[in-house]
């Protein structure tokens, strides 16, 4: 049976502006962690949950993001004829099927809500994925094959959810939860960025959803919503009566790096999962601790 879930759209068109000055030029999304940029982590683990299209919605001064998924040919040309085949069957072993890789813009920087909704074109009406970025997961299984493996069973949408120190909540969008095995809760309400005395838990939503093709319709409406922007919270929540809803507990860990700080350990920990660096990386860090 072919994978229900064949599409994840990666929104990559905000500004990054908490990780200024690098991203004034570079895009975020292509900072590296050790030798891979954001965006790569992203790509393999949507792959590996059987994702076979890539939806990218971008936006001006992000080309490069383009490139890194591009053939390249001058640099595959010289690596051939200097006989670094190593290197070179590296960069061939991820680089995408020509026609799995697709982009669009989002002209103005209106709110995620908005990013997804130009997308819609691209994904028609079938359950897809929504990857951001930002979140780099790690953990096998990654956490969106998680999610996809948890929607054959329920259907509807799924967001990925972890819990956060109360005084946070107000950085979130924030779940109304109602049954909860444990592993997956029932849910019966979603608030973007609520005030912290009234957020009705600590459960948030992190980086990874599985919606239904009836977003874009609620997407259609435009209304602005937290901070003035088109949440994608506020389209879901219209969702949850008419299909399940579920928040899955992932396994694996999650690195914010959209901000210095989670991007900082993001770099530590993946280079203490890397063999050819964990050791040297371990006493590096030693001499500053
Ligand atoms: P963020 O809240 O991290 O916003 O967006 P940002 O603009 O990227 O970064 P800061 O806050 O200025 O540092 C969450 C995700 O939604 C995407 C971003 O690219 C990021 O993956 N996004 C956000 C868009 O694609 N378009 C938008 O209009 C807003």
């Amino acid at each position: 049976m072919s994978n229900p879930i064949r599409k994840a759209v990666f929104p990559v068109a905000g500004l990054g502006t908490r990780m200024l000055p690098a991203t004034k030029a570079l895009p975020k999304e292509m900072l590296p962690v050790v030798d891979k940029p954001v965006i790569q982590y992203a790509l393999e683990e949507a792959r590996a949950a059987g994702i076979e299209e890539f939806i990218f919605v971008t936006s001006r001064g992000k080309s490069l993001i383009e490139d890194h998924f591009d053939y390249g040919f001058e640099l595959f040309e010289t690596l051939k004829a200097k006989g670094k085949t190593k290197e070179l069957d590296e960069l061939l072993s991820w680089l995408p099927k020509a026609g799995t890789v697709n982009f669009t813009r989002q002209q103005q920087p209106l709110g995620l809500g908005h990013a997804v909704w130009c997308a819609r074109h691209m994904v028609g009406d079938e359950p897809f994925a929504v990857v951001l970025v930002d979140d780099l997961m790690t953990g096998t299984p990654g956490c969106l094959a998680e999610m996809v493996e948890a929607h054959a069973r329920t259907g509807g949408n799924i967001v990925a959810i972890e819990e956060v120190p109360q005084d946070q909540v107000n950085k979130y969008g924030v779940l109304d939860p109602g049954a909860d095995d444990g592993t997956l809760v029932e849910v019966k309400g979603l608030v973007e960025k609520p005030d912290i005395d009234v957020a009705p838990s600590n459960l948030t939503v992190v980086g990874r959803y599985i919606l239904s093709g009836a977003i874009f319709p609620l997407l259609e409406t435009q209304e602005r919503g937290a901070g003035g922007e088109i949440q994608l919270t506020d389209s879901m929540a219209k969702l949850i009566d008419r299909e399940p809803f579920h928040g899955l507990r992932f396994t694996g860990r999650r690195f914010d790096c959209g901000k210095k700080l989670g991007y900082l350990e993001a770099i530590v920990a993946c280079g203490m999962d890397r063999p050819d660096v964990a050791a040297g990386l371990q006493d590096i860090v030693r001499q500053y601790v």
